[in-house]
């Protein structure tokens, strides 16, 4: 396992290009099953989640390469199994589910199983697809799937499920007639997977509201396509440089879907300057406490909530975080204490008071943007850092520390 460390105190500098959205790029592999045939998709980030969602496909017998592009032939798929090993990795996995059975009608998929951050359940996606006729039992820890058709139906969502939304439209666009979900995702990665869905022949209104309409067609021709940027990686840099005090200049930045984050990040006494897809960030004078509450899109991303977090650990005064989406997940504030940092959780709230300085110290990654919090706050703190199990980061983060390191940090990668 690698370990990756930092000596802090370096304000960055520079500027840097944000890769393609992870959270699109993996609903959009799996939308490729819809349709037999070559399709082609550009500015897919080298991630392990993507090496991942590649072994599935693969797994399913679809041929694929990835140089610039990544290329997928879908015309001899042989499997409808989606393993335990793989899907447990990777929960995204389960996106393979509603693809499967619209083109093949059958489909056996792994539940996906908890994680650091929750239970996370799929009961949305399977009462759903059962709505659409689809008969569902679980057995061994399988979802075994199976419909004679899937019919098009009137689908109300308890929670606006990303993934759910996404399973469900990939599903209803090959079925037979309207499905409408109503209180539906309305995260940029949805519209993003609907965009493409339409290039393939899709009828789909309403992505990007709480309402989405699906009319089903017959069948879908291979997707070609350019993946948008991914809006997390970018409002990770933007704290890089307010956590450092540095400016930066960031480039292919998603600006119209980071409402929510740059409105905080100002809050927080960042200076943002938009210019059509980059962002110039600078951080002057002191930082500011904020109160945070994390939500569905439009709201505030809970997957931008340790990042906020590391940066509220130098804010003099009193900065409150609530997580509403997932159960458990500010397992990097005992990271951040072990920094130095003063954090109190409340029940699903923590209660972040702003210290003078963060230590240099060995700390452990447990999620993806738990992993990344660390990074930020080794950036800022005095001496060395080791972040340690760094394929967490790996997972969602291209190249991380090199970006980091072209903008003057003092950061590094070695094997554990
Ligand atoms: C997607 O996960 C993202 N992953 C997550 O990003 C992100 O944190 C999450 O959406 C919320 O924005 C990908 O897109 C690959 P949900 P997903 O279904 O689809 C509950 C990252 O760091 N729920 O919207 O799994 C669930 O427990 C990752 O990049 C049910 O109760 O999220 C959670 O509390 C982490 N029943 C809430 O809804 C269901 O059937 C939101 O989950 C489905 C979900």
């Amino acid at each position: 396992m690698d370990r990756i460390i930092i000596r802090g105190g370096n304000p960055l500098r520079g500027e840097v290009t944000v890769s393609g959205a992870k959270n699109a790029a993996l609903p959009l592999l799996t939308a490729t099953l819809l349709a037999s045939g070559q399709h082609s998709i550009a500015g897919v980030p080298k991630l392990r989640d993507i090496t991942t969602m590649r072994a599935l496909l693969e797994h399913l017998g679809c041929e694929t390469t990835f140089t610039d592009d990544f290329c997928i032939n879908t015309k001899n798929i042989q499997s409808n199994e989606a393993p335990y090993h793989m899907v447990k990795t990777m929960r995204a996995s389960f996106l393979v589910l509603g693809p499967l059975l619209a083109r093949f009608h059958r489909a056996r998929v792994s539940l996906p199983g908890g994680c650091a951050i929750g239970v996370r359940p799929v009961d949305i996606h399977l009462k759903a697809l059962e709505t659409m006729g689809v008969s569902i039992a679980i057995d061994m820890g399988y979802v075994n799937a199976s419909c004679k058709k899937l019919k098009g139906a009137r689908l109300s969502f308890d929670i606006p499920t990303v993934g759910g939304t996404e399973n469900v439209m990939m599903a209803a666009s090959l079925a037979d007639g309207v499905t409408t979900i109503v209180n539906a995702a309305r995260e940029p990665e949805i519209v993003e997977l609907a965009q493409a869905l339409k290039k393939m022949g899709a009828r789909i209104s309403g992505e990007g509201s709480d309402t989405i309409t699906i009319e089903g067609v017959k069948e879908l021709n291979p997707l070609v396509h350019t993946l948008m940027p991914d809006r997390i990686e970018a409002g990770t840099f933007m704290v890089a440089a307010g956590i450092t005090g540095g400016d930066i200049t960031i480039k292919n930045c998603p600006l119209p879907y980071m409402e929510s984050v740059v409105e905080k990040l100002r809050e927080a006494g960042l200076s943002i300057e938009e210019c059509g897809d980059t962002a110039r960030v600078r951080r002057n004078d002191s930082l500011i406490p904020v109160e945070v509450k994390t939500l569905p899109y439009p709201g505030f991303p809970t997957d931008m909530q340790a990042q906020i977090m590391a940066l509220a650990t130098r804010a003099p005064g009193s900065s409150v975080i609530r997580e509403t989406i997932f159960e458990n997940r500010f397992t990097h504030v005992a990271e951040l204490e072990r920094m130095g940092a003063d954090i109190r959780v409340e029940q699903d709230s923590a209660i972040v008071t702003g210290v003078d300085r963060l230590r240099g110290a060995p700390v452990m990654a447990t999620d993806l943007r738990a992993s990344a919090s660390l990074v930020l706050a080794g950036l800022a703190a005095e001496g060395t850092t080791t972040v340690s199990r760094v394929y967490h980061l790996d997972r969602g983060y291209e190249n991380l520390e090199n970006k980091l390191k072209s903008m003057g940090a003092d950061i590094y990668r070695e094997k554990e």
